[in-house]
């Protein structure tokens, strides 16, 4: 049985790049299986004038080019209608843009409610301000750097997302214990051989105890998210016994 759909229109000026992230693995299976749908749209077939334009230069002058508003607005308004929805049951419409706000594990689980997003990739200098300011209903960044193009921003926004909806992942409690999930870094991980090399896998994770297994994973949790991510704890959900846990963990290091 087919659990929630979430229908990804993106919109780009190449979609063959697409092919291959998208044809591959989880998000290939959880397109297979129905729950997601993911439509690549070619911003180029919307551009109405003879050679197919969908960028030009910078009113104003100065390097570069700059997308043009009518193919994109086009585009979006062939997948949602001339007078594309408002208010909270709206797709939200997202242009990827380093002067978006930052994404996040937060914002990733927040955007898998929605049954339909709309990703919009820039190229050149970026889209037409008119866009931004009169389509768009959202604004993401991946990171405080500068790529080429929204195509790479984009996978990671979908990979991101389908990963988090029900059924995709074959262990339904996978995601919760990721890294940022809960608002910490995960624990380290082990698999056979018990002695590798020399090294050998810490003890407790052989014992079969489970409750002494959680109790270690939630220490190191909390021990490599404090040495790694320090910034993180001021924001984590932590509980009395994480507390008691840190101050250990502090007076280990005296
Ligand atoms: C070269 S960038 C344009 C940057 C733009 N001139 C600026 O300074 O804000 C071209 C496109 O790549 C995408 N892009 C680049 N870096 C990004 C980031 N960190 N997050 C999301 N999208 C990004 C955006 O779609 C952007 O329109």
């Amino acid at each position: 049985m087919v659990g929630i759909v979430m229908r990804l229109d993106v919109f780009t000026l190449f979609p063959e790049m697409f092919n291959g992230p998208f044809d591959a693995s989880i998000i290939r299976r959880a397109c297979e299986s129905g729950r997601v749908v993911i439509n690549v749209h070619n911003i180029r077939d919307y551009a109405t004038d003879r050679h197919k334009m969908t960028d030009d230069t910078p009113y104003g002058g100065g390097g570069g080019m700059v997308m043009k508003p009518e193919p994109i607005w086009n585009a979006v308004e062939a997948v949602l209608g001339a007078d594309p929805p408002r208010g909270s049951q709206a797709p939200p419409i997202i242009l990827l843009t380093p002067q978006g706000r930052l994404f996040t594990q937060a914002v990733a689980r927040a955007l898998t409610t929605h049954e339909q997003l709309l990703l919009i990739c820039g190229r050149y200098e970026g889209v037409d301000e008119r866009v931004r300011q009169h389509l768009v209903t959202d604004e993401i960044s991946i990171g405080d750097y500068v790529l080429t193009g929204g195509e790479i921003p984009a996978m990671v926004i979908v990979d991101a997302i389908v990963r988090l909806m029900p059924g995709v992942l074959g262990d339904p409690g996978a995601t919760t214990d990721d890294s940022h999930a809960s608002g910490l870094l995960e624990y380290p991980h082990y698999t056979r051989p018990a002695v590798y090399r020399g090294h050998p896998v810490p003890q407790v994770l052989l014992s079969g105890h489970h409750a002494e297994v959680d109790r270690w994973r939630r220490r190191e949790a909390l021990r490599r998210t404090r040495r790694r991510r320090p910034d993180l704890l001021d924001r984590a959900d932590l509980s009395q016994a994480d507390r008691e846990l840190l101050r250990q963990l502090e007076n280990e290091d005296e």
